[in-house]
């Protein structure tokens, strides 16, 4: 059966009326699918909507209504003020992750620092230094080769020239003396313990959200806090050490992490600063 072609005035007002708490995510469908802004759609709601987009906007819909996150049904997210391709592959980039990378432009001085972003996913904290400051070398490493496929669409898309890697931090190639500064976002959440929304256990990739059992350290029974724990003993363990570690963290694992190293031979200060919400969770680790 051809589809009947609809106003866009009439499909929104349609789902306003239908007082339904998602009216909102409907709104970014149609702006996400038409590539406009809300003030444009609602300028241009005596224009017809062709029956294929119809189709496509009605297709995204029962993907939301399975609780698919927006981003993926759209096949981008915002970081920092600039659009990146997400997709099952990668995590989407959330706004506290840009809490981080204020951190580090705050906190990193100098001039063609040299940054690792440990774990980048779909790119958006490496493809963002590098654009905020040119003189930066950026590189990226995931050990996930389908984030990396991403990542690498992310930086070309940007213009951002970053180095990207395969890499476990478990793994022997890691040399953080190649680096000034390792930045990360690790897999910081532990299934069984934490609160974690449903959607985003359903459709996010679960080894960007908590370390996987291969990466268990016996000695550390925070299961939470493994990825971060590794990242810090290949730089103790290394006789060329980063100048520093910053880390976006839950903040009972920076919280666990800042006790434990705070008086390592090798540490020279930690401290924990807050997000928004107060909540002290991103580790600042310098070495000596
Ligand atoms: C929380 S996501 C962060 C993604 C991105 N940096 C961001 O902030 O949106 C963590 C990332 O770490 C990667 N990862 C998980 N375990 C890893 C490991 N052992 N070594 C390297 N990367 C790992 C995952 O594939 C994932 O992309």
């Amino acid at each position: 059966m051809p589809r009947r072609s609809t106003r866009i005035g009439e499909l929104l007002l349609r789902q306003k009326n239908e007082k339904s708490t998602d009216w909102k995510d409907r709104l970014w469908l149609l702006s996400g699918i038409l590539k406009r802004s809300h003030n444009e759609l609602f300028l241009s709601s005596s224009e017809l909507l062709a029956g294929a987009v119809l189709k496509r906007y009605e297709q995204a819909l029962q993907k939301r209504k399975r609780g698919e996150p927006l981003q993926y049904i759209l096949g981008e997210g915002d970081f920092w003020g600039r659009s990146f391709l997400v997709d099952k592959r990668v995590l989407i980039p959330r706004p506290e992750t840009e809490r981080l990378v204020e951190i580090a432009l705050e906190q990193i001085k100098g001039e063609s620092v040299r940054i690792l972003d440990l774990g980048t996913g779909s790119g958006a904290i490496a493809v963002t230094l590098k654009l905020e400051r040119p003189d930066w070398r950026c590189s990226a490493s995931d050990v996930s080769k389908s984030a990396l496929q991403v990542a690498a669409k992310n930086a070309e898309r940007l213009g951002a020239e970053i180095e990207l890697h395969c890499e476990n931090i478990f793994g022997r190639k890691l040399s953080p003396g190649k680096f000034d500064w390792i930045i990360s976002n690790p897999p910081y959440l532990e299934f069984a313990r934490d609160f974690i929304a449903k959607d985003v256990r359903k459709h996010e990739p679960r080894m960007a959200l908590e370390p996987l059992s291969e990466n268990r350290l016996r000695d550390v029974s925070e299961r939470a806090a493994w990825i971060a724990e590794g990242i810090l003993r290949a730089c103790a363990e290394n006789e060329r050490r980063p100048l520093g570690v910053l880390m976006e963290l839950s903040p009972r694992v920076a919280y666990y992490l800042e006790r434990k190293w705070r008086r390592h031979k090798s540490v020279s200060s930690v401290e924990r600063h807050a997000d928004l919400a107060g909540r002290r969770r991103f580790l600042l680790l310098r070495w000596k």
